[in-house]
């Protein structure tokens, strides 16, 4: 059966959303008490980001939030993920909590309940408070408990009203882009560090889903975000296909092993050497245990061939020639989810599974008629969400779906120079437009 004109009726309870993050929308970094975050101190760097784009303005949601929830009113949203902004509930990382910054997320959780959309929240989309960068940032073991403490503190707050809550976006890139390869706040090129920055959000992971359902309410479910990829061996030899498990090693399993197995993956524990990393014994312990659903990032698949000297894992990419890809040189690759789904299924039973962020960023251009046409951001999002619908027919136990992103928004290093929106940004004015991918996705949803 199909609806929204051509598309698969999804199954009763699907949600079908959008999703941000705090540091990439909403501006106001000085309003209402919010304290300073490491991408506020790593964007002022001159040569971090593209043409020096910062998120002290960003979309301005946080003076525009109204019509923001507006908009995903009229798109049919069934559901938005957001992410609170550790800096503005506790300015120093640790503390007493700032009123004003929870009221704010209070405001926009009621809001989005009385239009019958559901909240899905992150905690932690990368923007730690630079006070606690200044005590060392994640490798510093401290900020397990306080995180636990931050969770803590919203899930007091709004768990009486939001059910599904996220703990970390995508820990590999916060940690190993941030702490390793340098291209993320804070900005660092330490392996070691980066290793204990991954390992410290783990622990920090489970210690916070249980300060969540301790505060929260009684409904609650709680979730880690992993930036997932189908990863295929560039060429048929030994070499590449070794270095396709590696890299499949260093991306996925170090993640997905830990939380769903309780340990780390012996291969990959051997490329990092005995001494790089430290952990307490029952430190993965349980994990699984506390873990409703696994929210799924994925925009691409990796094909990966052995390099030598090419740190950390020994690979390089080797996309194949002639491939269609997005603004961000990323292949479109729908192929990539399903067999991501299918296989995160069978090898790791995940109870539930989110896509929590899916889509694709174009040069989008606003016509003089005031209208932005964006066929291929349509055509991938269809076939994705085609992609994500035959893993459900296999069995695959997904809930939903998030388009990245409600809103062209700072794409971090890259600036404004990428746009992801189902929604436009006209950033000289802050007018909202929305796309033809918009009213696509608008179109999905009244016909589900
Ligand atoms: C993901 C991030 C998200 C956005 C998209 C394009 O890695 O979680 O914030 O930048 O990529």
């Amino acid at each position: 059966m199909t609806s929204g004109g051509d598309f698969p009726v999804l199954p009763p309870g699907f949600l079908l959303g959008a999703a941000t993050a705090a540091y990439q929308i909403e501006g106001g970094v000085r309003e209402g008490n919010r304290g300073e975050s490491i991408w506020d101190r790593f964007s002022h760097i001159p040569g971090t980001t593209y043409r020096g784009d910062t998120g002290d303005v960003a979309c301005d949601h946080y003076a525009r939030w109204c019509e923001d929830v507006e908009l995903m009113a009229e798109l049919g949203l069934q559901a938005y993920r957001f992410s609170v902004a550790w800096p503005r509930v506790l300015p120093e990382g640790i503390g007493p909590v700032n009123p004003a910054g929870l009221d704010f997320y209070d405001r926009l959780v009621d809001a989005l309940l009385d239009r019958g959309i559901c909240p899905f929240i992150t905690l932690y989309h990368w923007d730690l408070p630079q006070a606690l960068q200044d005590l060392g940032g994640w490798p510093n073991r401290d900020l397990v408990g306080y995180f636990a403490d931050y969770a803590a503190a919203v899930a007091g707050r709004l768990g009486d009203r939001v059910h599904d809550w996220i703990t970390f976006n995508e820990p590999w890139v916060s940690a190993f882009v941030g702490y390793y390869e340098g291209r993320h706040a804070p900005g660092l090129t330490d392996l070691a560090a980066a290793l204990q920055a991954a390992h410290h959000a783990l622990v920090a992971h489970g210690k916070a889903a249980d300060a969540i359902r301790t505060y929260g309410g009684g409904e609650t479910r709680v979730g880690i975000t992993l930036n997932l990829c189908h990863v295929d061996p560039g060429g048929d030899g030994q070499a590449d296909l070794e270095a396709a498990s590696r890299y499949d090693g260093y991306l996925n399993r170090w993640f997905l092993d830990p939380l769903f197995h309780g340990r780390y993956p012996d291969d990959m524990l051997a490329v990092w050497g005995e001494e790089a990393l430290q952990f307490a014994p029952d430190d993965l312990t349980g994990l699984s245990k506390r873990l409703d659903f696994l929210g799924v990032n994925n925009y691409s698949r990796k094909v990966i061939c052995h390099q030598d000297g090419s740190p950390p894992v020994d690979v390089m990419e080797c996309p194949p020639e002639g491939a269609q890809v997005t603004d961000m040189g990323w292949e479109v690759y729908p192929e990539g989810l399903y067999k991501l789904l299918v296989r995160l299924h069978r090898d790791y039973g995940p109870r539930s599974i989110y896509v929590t962020e899916n889509g694709a960023a174009f040069p989008d251009v606003l016509q003089p008629d005031g209208t932005v046409d964006d066929p291929d951001r349509v055509d991938f999002l269809r076939s994705y969400l085609f992609a994500a619908h035959r893993a459900l027919e296999e069995g695959v136990p997904l809930k939903g779906y998030f388009a990245w992103s409600l809103l062209d928004n700072f794409e971090w290093a890259h600036g404004y120079s990428k746009r992801f929106g189902l929604v436009y940004i006209d950033y000289a004015t802050q007018e909202r437009i929305v796309k033809q991918s918009g009213h696509w996705y608008r179109d999905l949803i009244a016909g589900q």
